[in-house]
Order: structure tokens, then C-alpha cells, then sequence
């Protein structure tokens, strides 16, 4: 079994009736959402809140009932990916584009569990460009000022040079910063500058990562 399935169907057994699970976004929280999918089918009861339109997407197709975000008050639990990991449970997320909805849904869960493969490990963030959504207007000059925070930002593009747009209409800057130090800081100060909607640092939020090492799936707690 590859090490991203691995984790991924692991998450699920923290999936008991009557939550409300945060339904993530990725290839590796794909494994949770389809081990889950198979669960509804044997009759497992809960509602699913998707982080991005290809989630909801996968969820309808195998069956997971949804609601939306304005439909609950908390939930239970969120489920989802993280393109690093470092060892104080920091992370960056948002390498598909979907990292606001994502922290919207983890922000709103009392529990929120990291799929992270192997690979996903760092000592300190930053190697993986830093995702940062902001709206279309005036970009260029919002990405002066996160040059000024020490970053070389690029505009997210497709195949065919347009812009990547997420879900919500707006671009991904992504932010090379080689390493950040102080990812806390980072987040709030990338908040500050007009024209951010969010960032990818997601800082004091992992309640639990699940992972693997020498093919043994581990758990990790802060
Ligand atoms: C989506 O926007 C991201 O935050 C993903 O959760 C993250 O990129 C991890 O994705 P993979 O599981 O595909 O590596």
C-alpha cells in the first residue's frame, strides 16, 4: 500500500456516527474520503463539509452527505493533507489552491487531523513555496509587499499561462521563502497586507498528524 493511502484510510478511524467531518482536499486526504465513502455504503452516519469544489465533487460521487459551512455551528472533526509538516505541528498548506476554505473548516472543527506522507516532514517550513490567496485587484502590488517580507512570489499559472483561480475567484501568489523561521509571525504579518484573503501557514491548529515511517504508520501528538 503506498504511504499516502496508508495514512490516509488510518484518519478514518477517528470517523464515528453523527459527526460532522471537515472533508479536505488532496491526494492524500483522497484515500480518507473513499475509505469513508465505503463506510457510509456499510452504514456509518455522518455529514461531510468539503474544503474545495473537487472534494465536493468526490463526496456526492460515492455517496457522503454534505452540508456547507453556513449549515453548522462546529465540527466535530477535519480531515486533510499538508504540503510540510515541521516538528512544532506548523504547517503549509494550499499547493492545490484550496487553503482557505481549508482553515476556515479547521478553524471551525475541535479536532483537526493531518494525512502527511513521509515526505511532508521538515525541520523548519519553507522549502515548499508558501501559497498566499489574494484578490485579482491590484495583485502585482500586493505581491511588492510580500517581496518586502523576504519572499520571491510568482503568480500561480496553468498549462496554458492564464492564472490558476480558486474557488472563491481569487489567485495564488506562491511565495518562495526557501525557509521561514518564525511561521507564526509570517502568518499574521501576510495577513496584514491589503488585498491577502489568507495564507497557508496554518499555526496552532494540528490537534494530531498521522504519518509513516519504515512503512509503520505513526501518530503524533503536540
Ligand atoms: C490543498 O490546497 C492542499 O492544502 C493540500 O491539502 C496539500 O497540498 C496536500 O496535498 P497532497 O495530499 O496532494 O500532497
Amino acid at each position: 500500500m503506498v504511504e499516502k493511502q496508508a495514512v490516509g484510510e488510518k484518519a478514518t478511524e477517528f470517523v464515528k456516527d453523527d459527526m460532522i467531518v471537515g472533508l479536505g482536499t488532496g491526494s492524500t486526504v483522497y484515500y480518507t474520503i473513499l475509505k469513508l465513502g465505503e463506510r457510509v455504503k456499510n452504514g456509518l452516519r455522518i455529514q461531510g463539509v468539503p474544503t474545495s469544489k473537487e472534494t465536493e465533487k468526490l463526496a456526492r460521487q460515492i455517496g457522503i452527505p454534505l452540508v456547507t459551512l453556513e449549515d453548522v455551528n462546529k465540527l466535530d472533526l477535519a480531515i486533510d493533507g499538508a504540503d510540510e509538516v515541521d516538528n512544532q505541528f506548523a504547517l503549509i498548506k494550499g499547493g492545490g489552491g484550496a487553503l482557505l476554505r481549508e482553515k476556515m473548516i479547521a478553524k471551525a472543527s475541535e479536532q483537526f487531523i493531518v494525512v502527511a506522507d513521509s515526505t511532508k516532514l521538515v525541520q523548519t517550513l519553507g522549502a515548499f513555496p508558501l501559497p498566499v490567496e489574494v484578490v485579482r485587484f491590484g495583485w502585482e502590488m500586493t505581491a511588492k509587499h510580500m517581496r518586502d517580507l523576504g519572499c520571491v512570489p510568482r503568480l500561480r499559472l496553468l498549462e496554458d499561462h492564464t492564472p490558476f483561480i480558486t474557488d472563491n475567484g481569487n489567485y495564488i501568489i506562491d511565495c518562495h521563502f526557501q525557509e521561514i523561521k518564525r511561521p507564526h509571525e509570517l502568518e499574521v504579518a501576510l495577513n496584514m497586507i491589503p488585498g491577502v484573503v489568507e495564507n497557508g501557514l496554518f499555526n496552532h491548529m494540528t490537534s494530531r498528524v498521522i504519518t509513516i515511517r519504515n512503512q509503520q504508520v505513526h501518530m503524533i501528538t503536540p
